[in-house]
């Protein structure tokens, strides 16, 4: 077999310039695994590559095929891999520079690869890697978030918020959480400590003293956030960059984190999975044929979790 079903833009723009195409199997570097793809997450970033947002910053060349979560089947492994066999099976968020996961096959180096969670089926696996190593990023390796501590996650049914509140509470944290009325049932399974309707209370009015902030959402949120930490604290943003410093919070600072790939963390949060103490939250599955009703899903903003492409059985 030499070629394989994807779906890529040839130009950026709305949903309807996602095409389905047969295309020729991805090329392997040495490093490289080929997966075969069971499951793709849809991620925010998706839209916003479409729509032409990254443009700048990734610099890709179009054709592209897009989705940087995978959950798959090794098929074939690159001469400089030992770590990995034939049958695997893994998981991955990989470069986002290189095409993507909504295709039959993935070529991914192999150091951004980690077997997938033992107690996860593709589709749950799929939608782990990208949002649960950005949560994993912002609030270990940036923030340093410690147990005892308060941290405040944005958007906590959001699929990087609701993997952030689990991460926040296996480490030890008091967690309050953000997000509509609706979805207080999630956010306190989840396990957070306080629930904050952002639509009908401004959080900097209860929330005080905070250590970490998450920020999902930006502008307005983020500019906010500022108020509610304490001396020493952070606000780390994976929306846009910030000051490192504001005069509304004295002696606390800001940064902003993009997930990189990492199998390392991978396999510490699979372990936390099977532990029992961290899973997805899905909220919906999607054939690979209906990935423009995803786009648009995923771009509405209100999602509770994660949107899964079903590739193959
Ligand atoms: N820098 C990075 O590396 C990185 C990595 C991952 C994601 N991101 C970015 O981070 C953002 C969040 O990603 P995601 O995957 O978590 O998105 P998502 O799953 O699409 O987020 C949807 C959630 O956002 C909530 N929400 C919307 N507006 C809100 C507000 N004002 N306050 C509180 N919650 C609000 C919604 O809750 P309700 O329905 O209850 O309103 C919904 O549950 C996206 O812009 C994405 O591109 C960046």
């Amino acid at each position: 077999m030499t070629t394989m079903q994807a779906v890529r833009i040839h130009a950026y723009g709305g949903p309807e310039l996602l095409h389905h195409e047969d295309i020729p199997l991805p090329s392997l570097k040495p490093d490289d695994l080929l997966i075969r793809v069971r499951a793709a997450a849809v991620n925010p970033v998706d839209w916003k590559i479409r729509e032409g947002y990254l443009q700048e910053f990734l610099n890709h060349r179009l054709p592209l095929t897009l989705g940087w979560d995978v959950s798959g089947e090794v098929v074939k492994v690159g001469p400089e891999v030992s770590a990995f066999a034939v049958g695997d099976e893994v998981y991955a968020r990989p470069n986002i520079v290189r095409d993507g996961a909504y295709a039959e096959y993935i070529a991914v180096k192999a150091s951004e690869v980690a077997r997938k969670p033992a107690t996860l089926d593709h589709i749950h696996a799929a939608a782990v890697p990208l949002a649960a190593l950005t949560a994993w990023q912002a609030l270990v390796d940036t923030a340093h978030l410690q147990a005892g501590q308060t941290v405040l996650v944005h958007a906590a049914a959001g699929g990087v918020g609701s993997f952030a509140v689990q991460l926040a509470k296996a480490l030890g944290a008091r967690v309050i959480g953000t997000a509509s009325a609706v979805n207080t049932g999630i956010v306190t399974e989840l396990g957070a400590d306080q629930f904050i309707d952002y639509t009908k209370t401004r959080f900097e009015e209860v929330a005080r003293d905070v250590d970490v902030v998450l920020d999902t959402v930006g502008g307005d949120t983020q500019d906010r956030s500022w108020q509610v930490l304490k001396p020493g604290g952070i606000l780390v943003s994976i929306l846009t960059p910030l000051p490192e410093t504001s005069t509304a919070a004295p002696g606390a600072r800001g940064a902003f984190v993009f997930v990189q790939p990492n199998a390392a963390q991978l396999a510490s949060i699979g372990q936390l999975i099977d532990e029992g103490r961290m899973k997805p939250v899905i909220h919906t599955v999607l054939p690979l044929s209906e990935v423009r009703q995803a786009h648009a899903l995923s771009q509405g903003g209100h999602a509770c979790g994660k949107i899964v492409l079903h590739v193959a059985d």
